[in-house]
């Protein structure tokens, strides 16, 4: 059988670097409440001159690096984002045409916190139809540009940034040891839109809107929503929480990753936490912290490598690759 393989990772962020003291001057906040409630220390904020579009198409170039590969070796590119450059077209097809392609195709996924998750799951899928060879799953976002700075209860926590896979078509033998994509989880269940959602929209205000959540409701949801995914991955792949060499979570905040580690017998040693770093940057949290547990040598090919994610509508979804 086709399995859709890890060949590459990259990554991108802002040149700005926003320490969480900054937020002292104008907010009542500080420092200390941010770092203890969420584990959050720093975070990357974009330039005038830098977008959702420039920093995947950054992150695209340093995972094709990677790879030894160039944009002509890519034929499908998928995009998880939130915060696009335009409302149309996607941004996928803008940075596909910033890497000089005329072939293949691209598209914008939206879900949020989920979305690389979802992206990766698309990608595999159409890789396995045969519709594509090789695809770039990038999730990139400038939610910097969404935030109310006014609202100390949201605008601590986000961040900008982008990261990159190349997933790419590889005969699998069908079993768990295979290397790919192993198993996938995807929800979403739209009664808790309210909890977190932002206030505009092309259809309805004709604004962009600002983001807006009940941190505490989302926080209540999170921990169980995230397990019953990843239980649904185990069982499909027929693995426990001890066969798992990484678990590599989205990043919105430490207390909801231990949480969910801990719900899920997954050992601290094996969680990958890159959110004192990147705070929360939704579709580019995970692959951002892939790219840091790549490069400092802790994933390895061959390990076994749970994602997982959950946000906005709500979405929330895991899956398991062999690296
Ligand atoms: O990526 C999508 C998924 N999103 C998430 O996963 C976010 C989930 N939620 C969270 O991470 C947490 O709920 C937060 C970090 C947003 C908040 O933490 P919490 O422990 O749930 O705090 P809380 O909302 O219960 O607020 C506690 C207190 C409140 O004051 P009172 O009412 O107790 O007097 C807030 O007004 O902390 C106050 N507060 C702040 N204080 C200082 C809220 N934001 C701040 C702030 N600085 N930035």
């Amino acid at each position: 059988m086709i399995r859709s393989v890890v060949r590459a990772v990259g990554s991108a962020l802002p040149r700005r670097i926003m320490k969480n003291s900054e937020f002292e001057a104008t907010l009542d906040t500080s420092d200390e409440w941010i770092a203890q409630r969420t584990g959050i220390r720093q975070r990357h904020i974009a330039g005038p001159d830098e977008t959702t579009a420039s920093l995947g198409e950054a992150a695209a170039r340093a995972a094709l690096a990677d790879g030894g590969l160039t944009p002509v070796d890519i034929d499908l590119i998928v995009l998880a984002t939130s915060t696009p450059n335009n409302t149309f077209p996607a941004t996928a097809v803008e940075i596909q045409h910033r890497l000089g392609m005329r072939h293949g195709f691209a598209f914008d996924l939206q879900a949020v916190c989920s979305g690389f998750v979802y992206a990766v799951a698309t990608a595999d899928s159409h890789i396995r139809n045969g519709l594509a060879k090789r695809a770039l799953v990038i999730g990139a976002e400038t939610f910097s540009r969404i935030l109310d700075w006014n609202d100390r209860s949201t605008c601590v926590l986000f961040g900008d940034g982008a990261g990159a896979l190349v997933l790419e078509a590889h005969d699998g033998e069908g079993s768990v040891a295979d290397r790919g994509v192993l198993a996938a989880s995807l929800r979403s269940d739209g009664t808790h839109k309210d909890k977190l959602y932002v206030d505009g929209g092309p259809s309805t205000t004709g604004t962009v809107g600002h983001l807006r959540m009940e941190g505490k409701e989302v926080f209540k949801h999170a921990v169980g929503m995230i397990a019953d995914v990843i239980e649904g991955t185990f069982a499909q792949a027929g693995i426990t929480a001890d066969d798992l060499t990484w678990f590599v979570p989205h990043q919105a905040n430490k207390r909801i990753i231990n949480a969910s580690a801990k719900k899920l017998g997954i050992a601290d040693e094996k969680v990958v936490v890159t959110v004192d770093l990147h705070g929360n940057t939704s579709a580019a949290s995970v692959p951002l912290a892939l790219d840091v547990a790549v490069r400092d040598g802790r994933i390895r090919k061959g390990d076994l490598v749970l994602l997982e994610a959950m946000g906005g509508g709500f979405t929330w979804g895991a899956v398991l690759v062999r690296w």
